[in-house]
């Protein structure tokens, strides 16, 4: 039969692979390397009381027209939408907020408790130019705290997230914050907005031309140059807040100051989608280029209500994977080559298998990461895969190491070896070999 074409991915999507098996792939895409997020995001989460939700993948295409708003880039331009069988209208989730609030709703969790709070991790879609850290299904870890609308609990969940950049080894975060007030400070915002900008319609990008009378708050995160310099004049926010947001935002403030959180106050700082209210918040890594907010969110304290629930607070954010493990690889590029793996055992004859299968399964049971080449082939060819494994340690056991119930240890990174009797290597595995794995 003729060879066909494979089929290739498609455009904006990525596949998260072992680093062994597909050598050409970038760093960040490799499985270790989101599975040690994965682990740092359940511990840090289950220490702040946070429980896991996993929800559907595709939900109403109205929940998230009513919820990120008519107006907002992703429900214009960015959804996956489809018909059913059934003709119902249904759409990739976007982010993963809205369906956490559909289910707070439907289940009626605030019954159960006057507080939920909950942490998520999943596929989001988006359709939207690819680029670098822009990808059309990216994936999304965050969190929703329901119930509250102390500042303290603006704090808690902002030091979560802090918090796990922190553990992961990200350095040199900047976590912008802005108060953009309740509804009635934003009424009043964006008539000043618009009262300033009307004599320079003109002047405005075209996208801030359509934004004007939908949303024009959206004006100020424009990266437009033009639109940049006439929003220098531009009232601020912070001018049209109440006393009472001003004193939250104030509380969350110091709170931040108390644990030691450094941040920067950005009166411009708006967030794209309909549903925030008061704090809202972005964490950037030191350099600043359009696309690289790692992780972002705010108070959303009206969103519950105008999706059927009673009037309840809530705070929360989402970060990106992929930017994160892009920003952590490029702080740390000694750890882009990622393997979990401790040790390989590669046996030389047929007959070295039965005790290999016994001391790799005794080390297995201890916790350790171990592989076995089963292949019997040439022992070159078995280092030079070893090699591109990036296993540190390999095991081989032959003829003449049988006969003295000895094991031939390789030290891959320094070229060394050495020989151990069975017992020795097993009793002593964790001293000298335990600590290999990234
Ligand atoms: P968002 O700002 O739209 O907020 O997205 C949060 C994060 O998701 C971004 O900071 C970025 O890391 C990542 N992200 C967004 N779009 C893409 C993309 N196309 N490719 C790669 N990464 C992307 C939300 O989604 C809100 N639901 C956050 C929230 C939760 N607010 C309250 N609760």
């Amino acid at each position: 039969m003729a060879r066909r074409e494979p089929i290739a991915i498609p455009k904006g999507l990525f596949d998260i692979l072992p680093a062994s098996f597909s050598l050409k792939e970038e760093a960040w895409r490799h499985v270790e390397h989101w599975q040690k997020l994965e682990d740092i995001l359940h511990t840090t989460a289950r220490q702040y009381a946070y429980q896991e939700v996993r929800l559907p993948i595709f939900e109403h295409t109205e929940l998230f027209a009513r919820s990120s708003g008519e107006s907002s880039d992703i429900v214009s331009k960015e959804m996956y939408t489809f018909l059913d069988k059934g003709e119902r209208s249904l759409t990739l989730r976007p982010e993963g907020t809205a369906g956490v609030v559909r289910a707070y709703i439907e289940k009626q969790a605030y019954a159960a408790q006057d507080f939920q709070k909950v942490y998520y991790i999943g596929p989001m879609f988006r359709y939207s130019r690819p680029q670098a850290g822009r990808y059309r299904e990216f994936y999304q870890f965050g969190a929703e705290a329901f119930g509250f609308d102390s500042p303290q609990q603006d704090i808690e969940l902002i030091d979560m997230l802090w918090t796990v950049y922190h553990r992961l080894g990200l350095k040199d975060l900047r976590l912008l914050i802005n108060s953009i007030g309740d509804m009635g400070c934003r009424d009043r915002y964006r008539e000043a907005l618009q009262n300033y900008l009307r004599p320079h319609f003109n002047l405005l990008s075209a996208d801030s031309q359509i934004r004007f009378e939908m949303n024009p708050l959206r004006i100020l995160d424009s990266k437009d140059p033009q639109d940049q310099a006439l929003l220098k004049g531009a009232p601020c926010i912070s001018d049209s807040l109440e006393s009472s947001t001003k004193d939250h935002f104030e509380e969350v403030l110091a709170g931040l100051d108390a644990l030691g959180i450094p941040y920067e106050v950005c009166p411009s700082l708006v967030r794209g989608l309909d549903y925030y209210n008061r704090t809202v918040f972005e964490i950037t890594p030191p350099a600043i280029t359009s696309q690289n907010t790692l992780g972002a969110g705010g108070r959303y304290d009206d969103l519950v209500a105008s999706l059927g629930g009673p009037k309840t607070p809530a705070i929360g954010f989402a970060s990106g994977f992929e930017r994160v493990l892009q920003a952590y690889l490029e702080q740390h590029p000694e750890k882009r080559a990622a393997t979990t793996l401790q040790l390989l055992f590669i046996p030389l004859e047929k007959s070295a298998l039965p005790p290999i299968m016994q001391m790799a399964r005794t080390l297995r049971h201890q916790g350790y990461a171990v592989a076995i080449d089963f292949g019997l082939k040439k022992l070159k060819n078995s280092l030079r895969q070893a090699d591109k494994l990036g296993v540190r340690f390999v095991a081989l056991l032959g003829d003449e190491e049988l006969q003295k119930s000895c094991l031939q240890i390789k030290d891959m990174q320094k070229g060394t070896s050495e020989v151990l009797p069975f017992e020795t290597f097993l009793a002593e595995f964790q001293p000298r070999y335990g600590s290999s794995h990234v």
